[in-house]
């Protein structure tokens, strides 16, 4: 039977892998998704059975597990269905926050057992150390996220110096506790050490490095996860754990390079965050050429291409099936019409893609980056839908909180047409020059009401 069990685990581990293979593709995630779910589902089962064949559980402690998974699969089912999308970066930080809370927990228990093998003590220290800090720092990118604590760089004097010192502690600490499993100083210096840094790793980061961060963190869930699959003896949970913390280091490291940001700069704190105070559009009086819903529409139908760049405004507004309906209306008067997706685009990886897949707008009209690019030369307007930073000129100068950012080149089409309700900021808290171009038109608006309006009107002037 035990054997039996072990091949259903290894089975559910391939399908770990093949769910991630299958989230490669928005056409294919929601599968890759679901027989991941399945396949987590599967292996908590066998893993139950497992125990209960060993005896190594009470009465009592069945209770315990019943009533917690029960508890925590309501929560997770309700909160899943009720989160708003703009709302998912704070609940994937609160996920991570639970996840690597729980395998600080796990390792803290085992030390308080008199865990004495140093087999399992060196994993063990390691699983406390990523897993608090991941704690602490994941509610705190929560908070931020949230806009419960400031989303701006919270920058206080000698937060390196705070971090380093920190960093030699909880070292220390654990060097200490692996020698000595059973020193409660040590353990409790360590759980202390590592939940301060978390919080001062974090709250030095802001603006346009938030994202980079969260997927570090939950790479770091990960890797503290496997740690507790050592401590435990439990190899679904290494399998599970490893593939977390090394997709999420591949993203991390794909998120960082889409910034030009370093992954050691954003940790070390306040790097690349610039005076975000300051404007960083030019000097001096400037002016913004407002348009009304009527010209845009003349402006699209007459266009031969179009490139729609959506952000975060359009998750906001839920105007993603005006999108689609305006792309399909302007695609039916022989436009050609192409979505300009930004990896950073919204406030979560890939949040573009899903929200333009869940209006079922065709996956090849979306081009990343790289491919877009080139084609903002030839584009009649670039139809810019609630985003802004990704597509602020700054990111090309030194000295401001987007620097070296690459940015959708919406300036080089021959007119853009920005949607968007007032001259506000966007995440990264800076002026958009682009707005001040003269080849800018600003319909002041909110994303949902401008997109109808300009169907509406579109379709007045074809009939
Ligand atoms: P942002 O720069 O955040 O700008 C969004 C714009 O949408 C705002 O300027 C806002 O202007 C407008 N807006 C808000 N509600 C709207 C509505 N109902 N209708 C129309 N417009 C609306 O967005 P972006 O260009 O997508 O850039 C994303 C930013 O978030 C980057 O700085 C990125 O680093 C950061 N970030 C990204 C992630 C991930 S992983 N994608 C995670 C965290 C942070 P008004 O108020 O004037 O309408």
């Amino acid at each position: 039977m035990e054997t039996l069990l072990r091949y259903v685990l290894l089975g559910a581990a391939a399908c770990f892998v093949l769910g991630l293979h299958l989230m490669n593709s928005p056409a294919t995630a929601r599968r890759g998704n679901l027989l991941s779910a399945c396949a987590m589902a599967t292996a908590v089962v066998a893993t139950a059975i497992l125990l209960a064949q060993r005896g190594s559980i009470t009465l009592a402690g069945w209770g315990v597990l019943f009533s917690a998974g029960i508890l925590g699969s309501a929560i997770g089912l309700h909160l899943a269905r009720t989160v708003r999308m703009t709302a998912m970066p704070q609940l994937v930080s609160l996920f991570n926050a639970v996840g690597g809370g729980a395998a600080a927990l796990i390792a803290i228990t085992e030390f308080l057992r008199h865990l004495t093998d140093p087999e399992v003590s060196v994993p063990g220290a390691v699983d406390i150390l990523i897993g608090a800090v991941t704690f602490s720092g994941s509610l705190v990118a929560a908070g931020k996220l949230q806009g419960v604590v400031p989303s701006r760089p919270i920058v206080f004097p000698a937060v390196r110096a705070a971090n380093v010192l920190l960093g030699l502690a909880f070292a220390g600490a654990a060097a200490w506790l692996v020698v000595d499993p059973g020193s409660g100083i040590a353990l409790a210096l360590l759980v202390v050490a590592a939940l301060a840094f978390g919080v001062t790793m974090v709250l030095p980061i802001g603006g346009a490095d938030m994202p980079v961060v969260i997927s570090l963190l939950n790479a770091l869930t990960g890797t503290a996860v496997a740690m507790a699959g050592f401590v435990l003896g439990e190899l679904a949970l290494i399998i599970a754990g490893a593939l977390v913390g090394a997709s999420g280091g591949i993203l991390t490291k794909l998120m960082a390079d889409a910034m030009n940001r370093s992954i050691v700069n954003i940790i070390v704190g306040g790097f690349g965050t610039g005076d975000s105070a300051a404007p960083a559009g030019p000097a001096g009086d400037v002016s913004v050429r407002a348009v009304t819903a009527d010209d845009v529409a003349v402006q699209l139908a007459y266009a031969s291409k179009v490139i729609v760049v959506p952000g975060y405004g359009l998750a906001a507004a839920q105007a993603q099936h005006e999108l689609a309906r305006l792309g399909q209306l302007l695609e039916d008067l022989k436009i050609d019409v192409s979505y300009a997706i930004h990896p950073v685009a919204g406030r979560m990886p890939g949040h573009m893609d899903v929200l333009l897949a869940e209006a079922n707008v065709p996956y090849p009209r979306l081009k990343e980056l790289e491919e877009v690019n080139p084609e903002f030369g030839q584009a009649d307007v670039a139809l810019v839908i609630g985003a802004n930073d990704v597509t602020n000129p700054a990111a090309r100068r030194p000295g401001n909180a987007i620097s070296g950012m690459p940015i959708l080149d919406v300036d080089k089409a021959k007119s853009v047409v920005v949607v968007k309700r007032s001259m506000g900021h966007g995440y990264a808290g800076i002026d958009n020059e682009l707005y001040t171009n003269p080849k800018t038109g600003m319909l002041f608006t909110d994303a949902k009401k401008g997109l109808t309006d300009l169907i509406a009107n579109i379709r007045t002037l074809v009939t």
